[in-house]
């Protein structure tokens, strides 16, 4: 009596649906029609059929005040999300990313409805899903570890959710199908995990996912079992098939090459805090404070610690460390107006590898510091020197056939219309015109 009382509440148009389907004599796609029945002719619930797959429903994504506290021994309780707010559109790649431990998985964990809200609403599409069970929130979970069965074959594996949920056998024949040509898996489908590489293995875990049809897909670090050139391949196929299914997603890692690559936006995370929430190139342009600009960028930020000081009629900073050599730098025009409040005062600057260049005999004096090479990293296409000045060590993108050598002193050029300033305290932009979020 249970299941039949959950398989009504459940209403999705699919299940119980009587189905059939004729391949498309010129695409030699399926076309399935609904049969037509007196239950399901007025149905609300009408959707696209299983051969259509990228026709769906909205899929907004709100996350208001979101905390979750694991409470274990007395006292030893865990904030691993604090006070998190975010708005995920209909149809968006956001990327989750942040150093391990920061509390991404508990997030999408939350999302999912694995884990119980400690303070906050999780919203989709407009409803409060808090007390919703994980089943009934139409979210679709892939994992890091994707968990395949082993005894199992490709195809039924796909299937299997579905199978539990009682779907009729044709329609998760033809979902199964339709997955595994979007992911390019159907000449596999009679094989077990087992006789699979690792990609092949990471696209049936998406495969699951992508049967369910679900408004919602939350990926959990799906790459990271995957050696660096899989994991570059399998990137490029997320973001394609996200463009090509529309769907909402939310991907979570620890990479931020992968988010800088893949997410319209990205939100940074960092001690269970959201830090800042932007578009790849703002959040690499305009980081909202210095963990961000750390965080973001191969190499990162350089950040220089240092004080303001007035020179003449101008401003310079003072690159200044607790021990060795300081070096002096004049601030153009638009950086002084952002200084202003700070001369005399401490300050942390920001310059990113690329606005740093080994200087020529035409740059002024004033913009120089000079360095000593410490290490040379040649990339390939480019060449990254390790430098110092006096304590302050940093990192320069170069061309890849600099002649730069280790122990090499030299003259360099700080591009400071290219800086960013944060605050020595709090670690904010200085001058910044948002607040974070997007
Ligand atoms: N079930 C749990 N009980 C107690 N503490 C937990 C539990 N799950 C996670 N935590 C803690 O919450 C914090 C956030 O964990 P979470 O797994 O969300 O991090 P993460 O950002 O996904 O890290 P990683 O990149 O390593 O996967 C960590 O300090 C972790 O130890
Ligand atoms: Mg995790």
């Amino acid at each position: 009596m249970e299941a039949v009382r959950k398989h009504k509440k459940a209403g999705s148009f699919w299940r119980g649906a009587s189905w059939k389907h004729h391949r498309d004599a010129k695409r030699g796609r399926l076309i399935f029609r609904r049969r037509r029945t007196a239950l399901f002719a007025s149905s609300k619930l009408d959707r696209p059929p299983a051969a259509r797959p990228h026709c769906r429903r909205m899929a907004r994504v709100d996350i208001a005040n979101l905390s979750k506290i694991f409470r274990g021994e007395p006292g030893g309780e865990i904030c691993a999300v604090r006070n998190v707010s975010l708005a995920v559109a209909d149809r968006e790649f956001l990327v989750l990313v942040g150093p391990s431990g920061c509390g991404k998985s508990t997030t999408l964990r939350l999302i999912a409805g694995l884990e119980e809200i400690s303070e906050g609403t999780i919203s989709i599409d407009g409803r409060v899903v808090n007390a919703t069970p994980p089943q009934d929130r139409d979210v679709a979970m892939v994992f890091q570890n994707y968990a395949l069965y082993p005894h199992l074959t490709v195809f039924e594996n796909l299937g299997f959710g579905l199978m539990l949920r009682k779907f009729p056998k044709e329609e998760i024949a033809a979902r199964v199908q339709e997955a595994a040509e979007i992911l390019g898996l159907t000449p596999l489908l009679h094989r077990r995990p087992g006789e699979l590489s690792g990609g092949q293995r990471q696209r049936v875990a998406v495969g699951r996912a992508l049967v369910r049809r679900p408004k919602v897909f939350l990926f959990d670090e799906p790459l990271s079992n995957l050696d660096a050139q899989l994991r570059g391949q399998m990137r490029g196929e997320i973001s394609r098939l996200h463009a090509q299914l529309g769907a909402t997603m939310i991907y979570v890692t620890h990479d931020q090459v992968e988010a800088m690559t893949m997410g319209d936006r990205i939100a940074v995370m960092k001690e269970g805090v959201i830090q800042q929430v932007a578009t790849p190139q703002r959040l690499y342009q305009e980081p909202a404070n210095v963990f961000v600009a750390g965080f973001i960028g191969s190499p990162p930020m350089n950040l220089f610690g240092g004080v303001i000081a007035r020179q003449g009629a101008g401003l310079h900073f003072e690159g200044r460390a607790a021990a060795g050599e300081n070096f002096s730098v004049r601030l153009p025009v638009e950086g002084a107006l952002q200084c202003a409040g700070f001369a005399g005062r401490e300050i942390v600057l920001g310059l990113r590898p690329e606005h740093i260049s080994i200087a020529s005999g035409a740059t002024p004096p004033e913009q120089t510091v000079r360095a000593v090479v410490e290490m040379v990293e040649r990339m390939g296409a480019e060449t990254h020197l390790h430098l110092r000045a006096g304590a302050h060590p940093f990192v320069v993108r170069v061309a890849a056939g600099s002649a730069a050598a280790v122990g090499e002193k030299l003259p360099l050029a700080f591009d400071l219309a290219q800086a960013r300033f944060f605050h020595p305290d709090t670690g904010a932009a200085i001058g910044s015109t948002t607040n974070g979020h997007e």
